[in-house]
């Protein structure tokens, strides 16, 4: 994810302060680094660094660059890491273009390789570089009287991939060059001013009127026009007028990052699946040579990692395998030396309990892969490899995007074992890739929209109660333990979870007349022995809420169900099965005029031990 903007005036002010003030609203779309270019004089003038955009600003004073028609951008690195030399705007050779992108150019390599072999020099590892060079390109190789939208128009067809573009050249200094695909991109109208950026807020305080581009969409906007053709054919743009607050309109018209964030996940997840293939090789064959594997987080990352755990186990037969809370290493230090594998899963890169047990396991010998969501965290850094989740920043202390991405990354390497060790062949590994980057965003969008209504319903049920369970069998636990955790720390109720067997050994003993019982009832082998123990409870008078697939007995004896589709693969259970909590949890808190975002004693990362 990045932010970009793009402004045209005729008005004689500069536009690099409306720039700069955009992409302080963009900057949750990513903050590895921030870049504007104006059109001056008849030339381009830009100004990028690594870093967030207030250390950019300060640093290189931002707001100074002078001109009428710019563009700006705010980085989530995916190609390239994220420093100066790969920060957005890009140029082409000529230093007559320059070009920002949101989203991902997968046919970069050919394109860039075509281009070298004509001369072009690259400055950045970006994908999105090749845009600037292929406009020159086809200039280059027209008649003189080819207009840059017509070149601009060619290069459109020959990319592939996702991408928002706005794009400059100074041959015409008031027009900028937009184009969509998958990733958003909306206009902003006023009289003598016209706006293009990623998301509303970028522009809100200056206008309301707002036109969304569709896919396969590419326009252009003057201080005085926009135009708008698909497909050769003009299109009527259709105006219509927003009525979000400045400070609202950053979640994008969400009440609460939180839910923004749940509701993205199918994004997340699909850009997740766009990690290159070599790298989850490279994790498998680590995998593989290893004599030891151990898991490593806290909190939510832990429970993904769990998940990895219980499928590792069922892969590699002969090679332990543990899963260990970080800050609990030093129990386990006897598993740390030369022949472990170690993988660290942490979102923000940076947890404090993860870093001190990855330092120790690697001064004793042990080799680390590290799955992070955030690019060239203290993490990532000390690993012989990296590997990221695509989630994008997550704002919300709670995390869900960031949890279902490192669920899905882990089943992506558990196919690639189930490949290399002969479980599956090439025709069914091929086959379950492609769900997984089709079929989970999609099952995953189904599921939120069927379910909020009910976990808002919900809500209002359980809202009133101090304690509650959340049971599973199997592989669903790590399901129930991050169930429990979600809405224990937004909502404040007490939320136990443990494995559904165990129920008659002890903590059946609270239950009483409507004690929630939240059951995670897949159903596979454990179907009857789950129901067993909801009727158990139901016999001391438990509320039974189940989160279930159609046609399992369990929801007869329910007092509230959430119907799961049945997964493609149980490498996705996690993940589908891990939505409805995650709105019951969110629903729960509002209800209880919580803010979700910021659950107290809570920090997003935790840095102490
Ligand atoms: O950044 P990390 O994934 O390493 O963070 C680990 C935990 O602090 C984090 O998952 C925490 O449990 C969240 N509050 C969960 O919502």
């Amino acid at each position: 994810m990045c932010g970009i903007i793009a402004i045209t005036t005729s008005m004689k002010k500069p536009v690099s302060k409306m720039i700069t003030t955009g992409l302080k609203r963009l900057e949750y779309r990513g903050y590895d680094s921030v870049g504007i270019s104006l059109i001056h004089d008849g030339k381009i003038h830009t100004l990028k660094d690594k870093g967030q955009i207030d250390l950019v600003e300060k640093k290189l004073d931002l707001r100074s660059l002078k001109g009428t028609t710019g563009i700006g951008h705010t980085r989530w690195a995916t190609h390239g890491p994220p420093n100066k030399e790969n920060a957005h705007p890009h140029a082409d050779c000529t230093g007559n273009i320059t070009v920002v992108h949101n989203g991902i150019i997968e046919n970069y390599l050919d394109l860039k390789q075509y281009l070298l072999k004509k001369g072009h020099k690259f400055s950045s590892e970006t994908d999105t570089e090749v845009i600037a060079h292929l406009v020159e390109e086809e200039l280059k190789q027209s008649d003189t009287s080819m207009k840059v939208i017509h070149a601009f128009k060619r290069v459109i067809t020959k990319i592939e991939g996702t991408y928002a573009i706005t794009l400059l050249h100074t041959a015409e200094p008031e027009t900028i060059f937009l184009a969509k695909k998958d990733s958003p991109l909306v206009i902003g109208v006023q009289d003598d001013i016209k706006f293009a950026a990623s998301d509303i807020p970028a522009f809100l305080e200056y206008t309301k009127k707002v036109i969304a581009l569709n896919n396969g969409e590419i326009a252009t906007i003057t201080p005085k026009t926009v135009y708008i053709e698909k497909n050769g054919f003009k299109i009527q743009p259709k105006t219509f007028t927003v009525t979000w607050t400045v400070e609202s309109a950053q979640k994008s018209g969400y009440p609460h990052f939180m839910l923004k964030e749940i509701h993205e996940q199918p994004i997340s997840l699909r850009n997740t699946m766009t990690i290159n293939s070599k790298k989850i090789e490279q994790a498998s064959q680590m995998i593989l040579n290893a004599k030891k594997i151990v898991f490593l987080a806290c909190g939510t990352s832990y429970y993904a990692g769990l998940s990895g755990f219980h499928q590792f186990q069922r892969i590699l037969k002969n090679k332990p395998v543990y899963s260990v809370i970080a800050s609990e290493y030093q129990l386990y230090s006897h598993l740390f030396d030369k022949g472990t594998l170690i993988i660290a899963v942490s979102q923000s890169g940076e947890t404090l309990d993860v870093m001190k047990a990855v330092s120790y396991a690697r001064k004793q010998g042990s080799d680390l892969i590290s799955i992070a969501n955030v690019i060239d965290s203290s993490i990532p850094r000390l690993s012989q490899l990296s590997l990221y989740t695509k989630a994008g920043p997550e704002i919300g202390v709670a995390a869900t995007k960031t949890h279902t991405a490192q669920v899905l990354l882990l089943a992506r390497i558990i196919l690639q074992l189930e490949f290399e060790t002969g479980i599956i062949d090439v025709n069914k590994f091929d086959d379950y890739k492609k769900q997984l980057s089709e079929e989970t965003p999609r099952v995953v969008r189904t599921i939120i929209n069927q379910n909020e209504f009910k976990a808002k319903r919900l809500a209002s049920i359980i809202a009133d109660k101090q304690h509650s369970y959340f049971l599973a069998r199997g592989k669903s636990m790590p399901v129930a333990l991050e169930g429990a955790l979600k809405l224990k720390e937004i909502s404040y109720i007490h939320a136990e979870a443990f494995p559904a067997g165990e129920s008659k050994h002890g903590p059946i003993a609270i239950v009483e007349k409507d004690f929630p019982v939240i059951m995670i009832a897949p159903n596979d082998w454990t179907a009857n022995k789950i129901l067993g123990n909801a009727e158990e409870m139901r016999a001391r008078g438990a509320y039974i809420i189940s989160i279930t697939e159609r046609d399992h007995p369990i929801i007869k004896r329910s007092d509230y169900s959430f119907i799961i589709p049945k997964a493609f693969s149980s490498l996705i259970e996690p993940i589908t099965y891990v939505v409805p909590l995650q709105m019951i949890a969110y629903y729960t808190s509002v209800y209880k005029g919580l803010d979700p975002d910021k659950p107290k004693n809570l920090a997003k990362t935790v840095t102490v031990e």
